[in-house]
């Protein structure tokens, strides 16, 4: 790490472990920005929200969806959304369009997190994927389910410089077979053995989402899952809901892109059918569609609280009881 790296990794761990009361809750940001001058970015692309301009100063940061499909069906994901998701995108990324995106990538982006809508372990060159992100002086990060990771799938990702691989699991054995349909002994077999394979530089971290089903059993994530995984992170449940209410946020500045099977590019990493793209990398070339009418058109609706119908029913930010982040001395249920 270098001594930049180092004062900023302990900058945003301070802030976190004063705010959150758990300094891993740190690593949602620094694991996609590690570099000084992100940060400024960062600083500015919220003083444009703040000043209200339809304009972002910069990108950090992408996600990237290269599989539309998964063999799970959690209950608050593929589970609650099959009929519209089954047919909205092709099944696989497409390996020129996944070259083009990371070719294509603006300037200041240092992190591409390999996930989306799907389960990445589907595809048949995602060990690629990670190494040609990492060539290309990006960090590779991911997300998977992690019941696939095994076998030559499991020593094809162990071999790859990938930077985080993130496991998105429940809390404990009931919650990851009700929410899941996972065996959390098998996944937890499937992580220690990536774990006696991978390289040195991949940190092995937990994601969970708080829902009203496992708000209770937070309380003893760091004892179920403690020394086998590097940290633990915990976002708020994102649905839809039939009460609606107008909302305006700042996602749109964030300084993130998110790309999707199909080549359709959104600045909202929630955008799960793509109603707030602002382009297509298929058919414009990147840096067109990011100076573009249509980005700028969208920032303008949503200065004027004009918001796309996703945003009427957003609800990232209010399942009821949801804590924002896990403090890790939570007080035992
Ligand atoms: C959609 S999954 C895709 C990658 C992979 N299949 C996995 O489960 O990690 C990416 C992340 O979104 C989370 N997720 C799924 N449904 C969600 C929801 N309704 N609200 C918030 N996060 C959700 C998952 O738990 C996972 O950590
Ligand atoms: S959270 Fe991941 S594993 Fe679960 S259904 Fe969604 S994409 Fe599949
Ligand atoms: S869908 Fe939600 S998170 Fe995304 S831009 Fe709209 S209000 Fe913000």
């Amino acid at each position: 790490m270098r001594p930049s790296e180092w004062i900023l990794r302990t900058g945003f761990r301070s802030a976190a472990r004063i705010f959150y009361r758990n300094a891993d809750q740190a690593d949602w940001i620094y694991e996609k920005v590690h570099r000084p001058g992100n940060v400024f970015v960062l600083g500015m692309n919220v003083l444009y929200y703040l000043a209200r301009r339809p304009k972002v100063y910069g990108f950090v940061s992408v996600v990237l969806e290269p599989v539309s499909a998964c063999n799970l069906r959690c209950v608050y994901c593929w589970g609650e959304l099959e009929e519209r998701l089954k047919d909205a995108r092709p099944k696989q990324m497409d390996w020129e369009l996944f070259q083009k995106i990371v070719d294509q990538a603006p300037k200041g982006v240092e992190s591409i997190t390999i996930g989306g809508q799907g389960e990445p372990l589907l595809h048949p060159r995602l060990g690629d994927m990670v190494e040609y992100v990492a060539k290309r002086g990006m960090r590779a990060i991911m997300y998977t389910n992690g019941t696939l990771l095994s076998g030559e799938r499991m020593e094809r990702l162990a071999e790859t410089p990938l930077s985080v691989l993130n496991l998105s699991v429940e809390p404990d054995a009931e919650t990851c077979r009700e929410f899941r349909g996972v065996d959390l002994a098998q996944l937890k077999e499937n992580i220690a053995a990536f774990r006696a394979r991978k390289q040195p530089m991949t940190d092995v971290k937990l994601s969970m989402v708080a829902h009203p089903g496992n708000l209770e059993k937070l309380g003893g994530v760091y004892d179920e899952w403690g020394g086998l995984v590097d940290a633990v992170k915990i976002s708020p449940q994102f649905g839809l809901r039939e009460d609606a209410r107008r909302v305006s946020c700042m996602e749109p500045w964030r300084g993130n892109l998110n790309f999707y099977t199909n080549g359709e590019v959104s600045p909202c990493c929630c955008d799960w059918f793509t109603e707030l793209s602002i382009g297509n990398v298929a058919e414009q070339p990147l840096d067109e569609i990011v100076h573009g009418e249509r980005y700028k058109r969208l920032l303008e609706n949503f200065l004027r609280g004009e918001v796309p119908n996703l945003c009427l029913y957003c609800r990232e930010f209010t399942v009821e009881g949801a804590p924002l982040r896990l403090r890790k001395r939570w007080p035992k249920p």
